[in-house]
Order: structure tokens, then sequence, then C-alpha cells
């Protein structure tokens, strides 16, 4: 039997982690995952936990570890992901890395990279279009520094595990898309 996708896709604000999940999810008929969404839906449904992710998201901070880490584990236990996931955006910290490990085996890890200014310019684009509340400069150049100093060290874990697949993400989506398409062929 074909072993389950248990795909992380981590990188910068901007690299494409989302749109690109989406699109290979497609292609292996699992589903997509994002945890930005995941805490998005959350935050939408009020009370006090919703109000909290949505004032820290809106600042661009991380949520508490807990908070992510107990989102994680009831979105991976639904029936649709049963056969495997790919889930962006998460884990982005040490401790994060650890809860992953303790509940789950990633099969790959695929970490985008794109220059700074491509991320910038991107999250730009968006926010002229969708207006996302955490796409202002500030925020962006908040989230930013977070990749590099939280998310970016956790990743040389992986790198131990030797799962690690680092693509370009400059181009098109297109181009990016078949650069990841071809690690799973
Ligand atoms: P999240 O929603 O995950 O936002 P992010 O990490 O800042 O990532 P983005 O959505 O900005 O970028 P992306 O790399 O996914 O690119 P995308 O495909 O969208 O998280 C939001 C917040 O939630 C966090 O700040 C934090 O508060 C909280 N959070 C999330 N995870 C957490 C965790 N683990 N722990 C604690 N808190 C957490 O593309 C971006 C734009 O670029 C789009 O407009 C897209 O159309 C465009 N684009 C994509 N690819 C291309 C391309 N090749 N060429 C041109 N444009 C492109």
């Amino acid at each position: 039997m074909r072993s389950k996708h248990k795909i992380l896709i981590l990188g910068p604000q901007g690299s494409g982690k989302g749109t690109q999940a989406n699109i290979l999810a497609n292609k292996l008929g699992i589903p997509a995952l994002s945890m930005g969404a995941l805490l998005r839906d959350a935050a939408g449904k009020g009370g006090e936990t919703g109000e909290e992710i949505a004032r820290i998201q809106k600042i661009g901070a991380l949520v508490p570890d807990e908070v992510a880490g107990e989102i994680f584990l009831a979105r991976i236990n639904e029936r649709d992901a049963e056969n495997g996931y790919i889930i962006d955006g998460y884990p982005r910290n040490e401790a994060q890395y650890k809860v992953y490990v303790s509940l789950d085996t990633p099969t790959a890890v695929i970490v985008i990279t794109v220059p700074h200014d491509v991320s910038v310019q991107r999250l730009h684009d968006r926010a002229m279009k969708e207006g996302r509340v955490d796409d202002t400069v500030d925020v962006i150049t908040r989230r930013l520094q977070i990749y590099h100093d939280e998310t970016q060290p956790m990743i040389s874990h992986f790198h131990e595990h030797g799962i690690v697949h680092e693509v370009d993400g400059v181009g098109t989506v297109e181009e990016v898309a078949e650069r990841i398409g071809k690690i799973f062929l």
C-alpha cells in the first residue's frame, strides 16, 4: 500500500504556501489545510478564544502554541484527512515542532523560498485586492521577522530527518507548481 502523504509547506509570507498547497492537494487527492485559515475561521466564531485569535492575527504575532496545536489536532482527525494531508504554516516555532512530532510524522517538508522584496510586493498587491487586515507594511514586517527568527531555525530539525525539499518560489504560480509537482512524480 502507498504510504500516506503528510506534507508540510513552509516559507516566508507571500512565498505562495497556501496557493501551492491547494494545487498540490488537487493533484494528490488529499485536503489542503491552512493553519492561518483555520485560525481565521476560529476567530470568526467569536467568544473569548476567537476574539483573542483575531487580535493576535491583526498584529501579526503567533497565536499561543497550545491553541494552534489543538486546532491542528482536531483538523487532522477529521475524516477527509484520513488518507493524508498537506498543511501550510504549521509548525512555525520550536514549541510547535515538538507538539507536531509528538502527534504525527511528516513524509515531506517543502520550503518555498523567495527574496524579501518579492514577499512584500505580493502581500502589498493582495492588500490592494483583498484588504486582509494583516497585510499592512508594519504587520508584514513583523510576520517576516517571526519567520526569520523562529520558523527558519525550526526547519533545521526537519533537515535532520532528510525530508526537506527547498523550492524556488520566484516565477509564475504554474512554474512554482511544476517544480513542486516534480518532487512527487
Ligand atoms: P497565514 O494566513 O498563514 O499567513 P502567512 O504565513 O503570513 O502567509 P501568507 O498567506 O501571507 O502567504 P503564503 O505564503 O501562504 O502565500 P499565498 O499563497 O497566500 O497566517 C496568518 C496569521 O495566522 C499569522 O500571522 C499568525 O497570526 C497566525 N498563524 C498562522 N499559523 C500559525 C501558527 N502555526 N502558529 C501561531 N499562529 C499562526 O500568496 C500570497 C499572495 O501572493 C496571494 O495574493 C497570491 O495570489 C500571490 N501569489 C502566490 N504565488 C504567486 C506567484 N508565484 N506569483 C505571483 N503572485 C503569487
